[in-house]
């Protein structure tokens, strides 16, 4: 049996991406699967490399930009994968669980120790994956363990020195299933209090209001790249509705119909008057999908 019909309940075709996007931008995508559990995703994940298909992987679709052509390769979105279970001091994650919201709960709850990610969009999944964090952490610091399937079909436990984490990267060896948390405890009042004021200093220097990938660029050495392409004058650089941010540098907005296209001319305008006129080369934050041309 294909993978197609085994899988024919939870694939929908030709899927439009872009609204699943923090960006707004996107084609669609002739295979789209949303498996129910993490069981589904681990025999979907090795069904589909078994017949020699490279599957992407959708979460929340933030720091993601989709090219607004077709998608061939098959797509597998986690966002059904929610659970979320404490164990005595640990909490068990799933991969699609919404990180604002849970960042929310947790404040609530008294769990610290990721108030200081408020305020980043995408699922429980993609911040592990990208070490997703700002100024105040990043979450490897609060990861006790991440279970992720490989391309065999194998489900593997890694502890947090095993994933590969670095600034804005991990190494990890497949998808990711599931992330266990190590929080701590604090005053309910004092967490949410501070999460308010990190996303206040937030707000006031990011456009989060207008939508976007988030930043582009990793920071280089010694500089952030918002100050770089402030210094270089490049801020409210317009192609089409696609916009370097007027308010911070490593943002590109989506004015409205923003195309794939005008975003990454946009990207690389800034790439290469980041390496001639100051010799940095910059690295992308950002994950692309191309559309095969
Ligand atoms: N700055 C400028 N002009 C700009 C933007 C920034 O001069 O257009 C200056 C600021 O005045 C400040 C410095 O650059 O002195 C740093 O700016 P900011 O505090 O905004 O921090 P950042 O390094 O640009 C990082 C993360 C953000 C995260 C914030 C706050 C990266 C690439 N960016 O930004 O993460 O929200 O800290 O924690 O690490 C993301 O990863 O998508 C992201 C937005």
């Amino acid at each position: 049996m294909s993978w197609r019909a085994r899988f024919a309940e939870i694939r929908t075709g030709n899927r439009e991406l872009a609204e699943l996007t923090t960006w707004k931008i996107g084609g669609r995508a002739r295979d789209f699967l949303e498996p129910e559990d993490a069981e589904q995703a681990l025999a979907l994940f090795a069904e589909l490399h078994a017949a020699g298909e490279e599957p992407l992987v959708l979460g929340g679709g933030a720091n993601l930009l989709i090219d607004d052509g077709g998608h061939e390769r098959p797509i597998i979105h986690l966002g059904r994968l929610r659970d979320l279970d404490e164990e005595g001091e640990t909490l068990r994650v799933a991969a699609g669980y919404p990180f604002l919201k849970l960042v929310g709960e947790m404040s609530r709850a008294g769990r610290s120790g990721i108030e200081g990610l408020a305020g980043i969009p995408g699922q429980m999944g993609g911040i592990c994956r990208m070490n997703a964090g700002g100024r105040w952490g990043e979450i490897r610091d609060v990861i006790d363990r991440v279970v992720v399937a490989t391309p065999e079909g194998e489900r593997l436990v890694l502890g947090r020195d095993e994933c590969g984490f670095s600034y804005r990267s991990s190494a990890l060896p497949g998808l990711v299933l599931e992330v266990v948390l190590a929080l701590g405890r604090g005053d309910p009042g004092a967490l949410r209090a501070r999460a308010a004021e990190y996303l206040k200093i937030k707000g006031a220097s990011q456009p989060l209001k207008i939508p976007s990938g988030g930043c582009c660029f990793a920071n280089p050495e010694g500089i952030s790249a918002g100050q770089l392409v402030d210094e270089l004058g490049l801020k409210g650089e317009r192609r089409g509705d696609a916009q370097i941010s007027e308010q911070h540098g490593n943002f590109i907005v989506n004015l409205g119909q923003a195309s794939f296209a005008d975003t990454v001319t946009l990207l690389e305008l800034v790439e290469s008057e980041a390496l001639s006129r100051r010799d940095i080369r910059l690295r992308r934050e950002i994950g692309i999908w191309p559309s095969p041309r």
